[in-house]
């Protein structure tokens, strides 16, 4: 019996030994290990329960050599078990291990288109004069993108901003002005709102043309509003967008849904009105169209022109912004090449 006790623990430190050389599981090997030695219906509980075979000379001698052994396998089995933990934790840390000095990962940054930046700009100061900004649909029936405006069928105005038909009746609009309709159909007076947004016509692409293109509508609607306060809101802007010393200039001109209708220049900015290359000598530029909103467009829309008037402006926003920027060719802002749209 003592032959087979000294067999198991030779056998179990042999086992051991292998297991922590190569065993995939450690853990699971070890306590497989334990189970198969010393567990209940291990090898060595089969020995001692063999012990009632023994002489009473035997018994103790070979009890205490069964607990020796089992003793010692506890120890080897439980140093080998704090090496494995060790060692998976030592292998976790390593695995988890953080570089702080590695340089990190830089996402790059977006930001505003310069349309989208000036669009912001502008609005901003009509804000503080008290206007709303509202929003109208890029794509609308021809009704109001021309007919509630005063521009009937077959007439001439049509002819300058020819456009994109879905159908018939619905078109991509042309300007933002069928936003005061939609406005002033569905508000009462008093109106101050600006409306920014795409507008579409059917040209051809070039340094100064873009089939789209964004503008600016304005509309004021209120008792006894006159051309004065057309002027004054103008030059208020004018000042806020492009300094105080701006000065701006109304020149008669012709829109169908405003009467009387002007067309607004700015004091060149670049030469302060002696003339020069920017403004091709003439010492101011032209930076929108404005006027009282025709009598004819009030009815229209369900708004007494005897109580009521007020004034329009609408205005082109590239402009604007290959100006402030010193842009000259227009395509450039509809490329979308990061490596310009950085500079702003
Ligand atoms: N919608 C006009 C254009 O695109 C500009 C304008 C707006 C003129 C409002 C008068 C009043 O040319």
């Amino acid at each position: 019996m003592r032959d087979k006790l000294q067999e198991i623990e030779r056998l179990a430190k042999e086992e051991l030994s292998a297991l922590m050389a190569d065993a995939a599981d450690k853990k699971e090997a070890l306590e497989n290990l334990r189970v198969k030695y010393l567990g209940k219906k291990g090898e060595l509980t089969a020995v001692l329960r063999g012990m009632g075979g023994l002489s009473a000379e035997e018994r103790p001698i070979v009890g205490q050599l069964a607990n020796e052994v089992r003793a010692s396998l506890e120890t080897l089995i439980e140093q080998a078990k704090t090496q494995i933990e060790e060692y998976e934790l030592n292998k976790k840390l390593k695995e988890e291990e953080i570089d702080v000095t590695i340089p990190g990962k830089h996402g790059e940054a977006g930001r505003l288109h310069p349309i989208t930046q000036i669009t912001k700009e502008m609005t901003d100061i009509f804000i503080g004069l008290g206007f709303e900004v509202v929003d109208g649909p890029e794509v609308e029936y021809d009704y109001y993108n021309f007919e509630k405006l005063n521009i009937p069928k077959n007439h001439p105005a049509r002819d300058t901003q020819d456009t994109f038909y879905i159908n018939e009746e619905i078109v991509l609009r042309t300007q933002t002005s069928p936003v005061q309709v939609r406005v002033m159909e569905t508000r009462k007076p008093p109106i101050r709102i600006v409306s920014p947004g795409r507008v579409y016509r059917s040209d051809a692409v070039d340094a100064t043309h873009s089939p789209l293109f964004h503008q600016m509508e304005g509309l004021v609607i209120d008792k006894g509003i006159t051309m004065t306060d057309l002027k004054g809101t103008l030059e208020l802007f004018a000042k806020k967008l492009y300094g105080e010393d701006a000065k701006i200039r109304l020149r008669p001109h012709h829109f169908n849904f405003t009467e009387p209708s002007a067309e607004v220049d700015v004091c060149c900015f670049s030469c302060g009105g002696k003339g020069c290359r920017l403004c091709k000598g003439e010492g101011w530029i032209e930076i929108l169209g404005a006027g009282m909103v025709h009598p004819k467009v009030l009815m229209g829309c369900g708004i007494d022109p005897d109580e009521y008037s007020g004034f329009a402006f609408g205005m082109g926003i590239e402009r604007i912004v290959m100006r402030r920027y010193g842009i000259k060719d227009l395509r450039l802002l509809f490329e979308n090449d990061v490596r310009f749209l950085k500079q702003f």
